[in-house]
């Protein structure tokens, strides 16, 4: 693993970590402020974000943290967020597209997207692309994309023809095409970015003991499969490393388009270095979310 640099300096920077009120985003969200980044997270409940602002702000050891409301399941959230942050900050140097979850049963956003997609990728391609003049405007700036090995869960790439998962749902399959999208969209960022200063990556933070898989969107079964492997899972603050690498380390000055786990490029699977779906699945995002 390569080294990681607490003492990096992220004075005058802006970051933005959606779903930082919790888990591997809040963790990142305390090692970005500790280094003296002004850091805005992102919370869909009042209460939770600002109780979380609070305990960064505490370890940190800086007021630099603010929230801002936002529920990737709905559309005009993201917008409302998007325009939030603009009004808020006059530079973007960090974007961490880390918030996510997995459905154990089909659902629907506001928008009548299936919702782990939805949140997942949707949510985040939209709120993204609505920061993006900010970003450029910022440069030398960084998307962050927090995907997950599990993308390999997603074995013949993702059905074009069924990406609501209308036919069948099988939660960790949905899953792992949702983070599947998630390298696929960091590597079409990254080609659309090319030579103009904003880069993007995506990243595997570990299996990490979070809340991920065990709140109310999950059914008993899917929460008994992640308690059993628990023992086995790294802290929260050690899934953090790695986007809090790809945010702030000079290692990675002018790196994009990679997937990375513990602080070093990885290879994704087959699927993931597929061109064709790369491009598909930009095109496919932009008619669903109207950008
Ligand atoms: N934990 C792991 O082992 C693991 C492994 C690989 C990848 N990942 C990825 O790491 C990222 C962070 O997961 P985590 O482990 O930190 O899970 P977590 O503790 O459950 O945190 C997930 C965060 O996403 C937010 N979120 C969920 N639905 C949202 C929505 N509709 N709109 C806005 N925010 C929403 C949550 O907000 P609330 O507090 O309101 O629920 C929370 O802040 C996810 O993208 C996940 O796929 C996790």
């Amino acid at each position: 693993m390569a080294s990681v640099e607490p003492e990096q300096d992220m004075s005058a920077k802006v970051v933005l970590i959606t779903g930082g009120n919790a888990g591997i985003g809040k963790e990142t969200a305390v090692g970005l402020a500790r280094q003296g980044a002004r850091v805005l997270i992102t919370s869909r409940d009042a209460q939770r974000g600002s109780t979380a602002v609070a305990e960064i702000r505490e370890r940190s050891g800086s007021d630099a943290v603010e929230v801002v409301a936002l529920d990737l399941a709905d559309l005009a959230s993201v917008r409302r967020c998007a325009a939030e942050v603009l009004d808020r900050a006059d530079r973007l140097d960090v974007l961490v597209d880390n918030a996510g979850l997995v459905m154990s049963r089909r659902t629907e956003t506001a928008d009548g997207f299936e919702t782990t997609f939805g949140v997942n990728h949707l949510g985040h391609f939209l709120l993204t692309n609505l920061l993006l003049d900010r970003l450029r405007a910022s440069t030398p700036s960084r998307v962050v994309v927090v995907s997950s090995d599990a993308h390999k869960q997603a074995r013949n790439g993702l059905d074009f023809d069924d990406l609501q998962s209308e036919g069948s749902y099988r939660p960790f399959v949905v899953y792992g095409k949702s983070k599947l999208a998630n390298i696929y969209f960091a590597r079409e960022l990254a080609r659309r970015l090319e030579g103009t200063g904003v880069t993007a990556n995506s990243l595997h933070p570990g299996f990490v003991a979070s809340r991920f898989a065990r709140d109310g969107d999950t059914g008993f079964l899917l929460q008994l499969g992640v308690m059993l492997a628990r023992p086995f899972a790294i802290s929260q603050a050690a899934g953090a490393r790695t986007s809090v690498w790809l945010a702030s380390s000079s290692d990675v000055d002018g790196v994009s388009g990679l997937y990375f786990s513990k602080c070093t490029a990885a290879h994704t699977s087959k699927a993931g270095a597929d061109d064709e779906a790369t491009k598909r699945l930009w095109a496919a995002s932009e008619e669903l979310v109207g950008s």
